[in-house]
């Protein structure tokens, strides 16, 4: 989960984690939590549970994720006027040509930080040892690379490398992910190469 603190002050959270009380006395020390973000097709388990702990709260994210959870109701989406004059701090990208994501991605230009979810991944010495050991197979350990899965389903096409090169021309000084720490070295770097996958032979 990612919180960013509005300049209304105002808190957007970026796919929700459990709201536990911990978490929740940790978000009402920082504001009022105005956004629930669900980001693409598969962040979206703890949505209900949190927006039923704040029901003022809006939840924002592709029509696509009902089919998956019907408990989902997104009652915005990212590009509706609605949502984008209430958040000028995020500029929300669509990462077109990955349909088995439909994930939109967040530029936060104050912190020079992209949030996103499943864009890129990778496993640590502090992962379970499970996902260590799948990660040191797959080319993932201590390296950011797009999720297994992600990369089964998606194939080279205009739409993603355009979509790819988009971020990486941003001035990015760290990515933030749902399934690693923090991408502070070389991020635009570490996220082209990620996705060379998806750029289409002879470019
Ligand atoms: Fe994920």
């Amino acid at each position: 989960m990612t919180v960013v603190r509005l300049a209304g002050g105002a808190l957007w959270v970026h796919s929700p984690c459990p709201p536990t009380d911990e978490v929740c006395a940790a978000l009402d020390a920082l504001g009022e939590v105005r956004w629930l973000v669900v980001p693409n097709r598969f962040h979206h388990l703890q949505t209900p549970a949190t927006a039923a702990r704040y029901p003022k709260a809006v939840v924002v994210g592709p029509a696509s994720v009902q089919a998956r959870n019907p408990q989902v109701k997104p009652s915005l989406a990212t590009d509706d006027p609605a949502y984008r004059d209430a958040t000028p701090e995020l500029t929300p990208i669509h990462v077109r040509g990955v349909p088995f994501l439909d994930e939109t991605v967040f530029f936060h230009a104050a912190s020079g930080s992209l949030i996103a979810a499943d864009l890129l991944m990778s496993a640590c010495a502090r992962d379970h040892w499970t996902w260590r050991w799948v990660a040191r197979v797959s080319g993932r350990y201590e390296k950011a690379r797009t999720p297994p899965d992600v990369r089964l389903l998606t194939r080279a096409s205009e739409a993603a490398s355009e979509s790819i090169s988009q971020l990486c021309e941003l001035p990015l000084e760290r990515i933030l992910v749902a399934h690693a720490d923090p991408i502070m070295d070389r991020p635009a770097e570490q996220l082209a190469e990620a996705w060379r996958f998806a750029v289409p032979a002879g470019r």
